[in-house]
């Protein structure tokens, strides 16, 4: 657990309660607060997580209604926001939950002007974007979970199929977290063994039409979730943590996050994921990471197309 570490959680939501959840099992910081107007169900979740506190071994649990809950957070994690329904995209959640950043940046800078902030309200590679611009933030000091979580998903697939640890699998997505992302499969490798060239039985087990399906299935992971109980939340809550720890422990740990980019893959002025180093300053992108030259224009192309989305919310 880290020093006199604060996590602030906005929103106690599914996501928002697993977050704070996943981050006090962990003990991902010594202090976690979760913040969300209505009182009633933030208080109940917080007098539900600090029941557990004595088999996590975690310090404080804290939470209300009043937006003085933040005050001095290292690290914000806003999750306020309407949800997906069953079927619909997160950039259709876009204009609403605009909105609600929106009011909620301005209050939350006032009483927490030092922390990280991270975006996991989506489309949250969007609302990065706009959040950044109207806060002033420097860029590695807000960024969105983005493409963590499906980078994680990847690694479970492909770690089940091959019969191997998920930590032995060593493959990112990037792009937006949603419909256009994208899996670096250039650069995907089983321990060291790039991914094509795994061999079961003395044949490979992965072609590239499995990698495409392996990617889609991924692509589309939330939406089946959704269909089933409603939401997702354990995953991005174990996600959202193991982010927060990153920044907390100044880990200096490459994780597929989003911060505007700048001048970085040929890319300016659009949040989306790529790997970064991220420590206690907030999110770096690596610019050396490879792509081969399909993997480049389909970045572009998920950039262009989150680029849109944001220019219509300025309106
Ligand atoms: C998901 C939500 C957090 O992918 O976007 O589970």
């Amino acid at each position: 657990m880290s020093g006199t570490s604060k996590l602030t959680v906005v929103g106690a939501g599914a996501v928002g309660s697993s977050v704070a959840y996943a981050a006090m099992i962990r003990g991902s910081a010594r202090h976690i607060a979760l913040y969300d107007i209505a009182p009633e169900k933030t208080e109940a979740e917080v007098l539900d997580l600090a029941h557990g506190s004595f088999f996590a071994g975690s310090g404080e649990i804290t939470g209300g209604s009043d937006v003085s809950v933040a005050a001095g957070s290292d690290v914000v994690v806003i999750t306020a926001g309407a949800k997906q329904k069953p079927g619909q995209t997160r950039i259709e959640l876009a204009a609403t939950n605009a909105r609600i950043m929106d009011a909620l940046m301005p209050q939350l800078l006032e009483v927490a002007p030092d922390a990280i902030y991270v975006v996991v309200t989506n489309p949250c590679d969007v609302l990065t974007m706009l959040a950044a611009e109207s806060s002033g933030l420097p860029p590695e000091r807000i960024f969105a979970s983005g493409t963590t979580l499906d980078s994680s998903r990847l690694r479970w697939e492909i770690a089940r199929r091959a019969g191997v640890a998920t930590s032995s699998v060593h493959a990112q997505i990037v792009g937006e977290h949603g419909d256009t992302e994208l899996a670096l499969w250039s650069s995907a490798t089983i321990g060291t063994v790039p991914i094509l060239d795994w061999t079961q039985d003395g044949a490979p087990l992965f072609t590239r039409e499995d990698l495409d399906a392996i990617a889609a299935d991924v692509r589309d992971a939330a939406y089946t979730v959704i269909r089933g109980k409603g939401a997702t939340n354990y995953a991005i809550g174990l996600s959202s943590a193991r982010i927060v720890e990153a920044i907390l422990r100044d880990e200096h740990a490459v994780l597929p996050v989003a911060p505007v980019l700048h001048g970085v893959h040929g890319l300016d002025g659009v949040a989306l994921s790529v790997p970064c180093v991220v420590d206690a300053a907030g999110a770096h992108p690596l610019p050396g990471t490879p792509f081969a030259p399909e993997e480049l224009d389909r970045l572009h192309e998920s950039a262009e197309s989150l680029r849109r989305v944001a220019a219509e919310l300025r309106g």
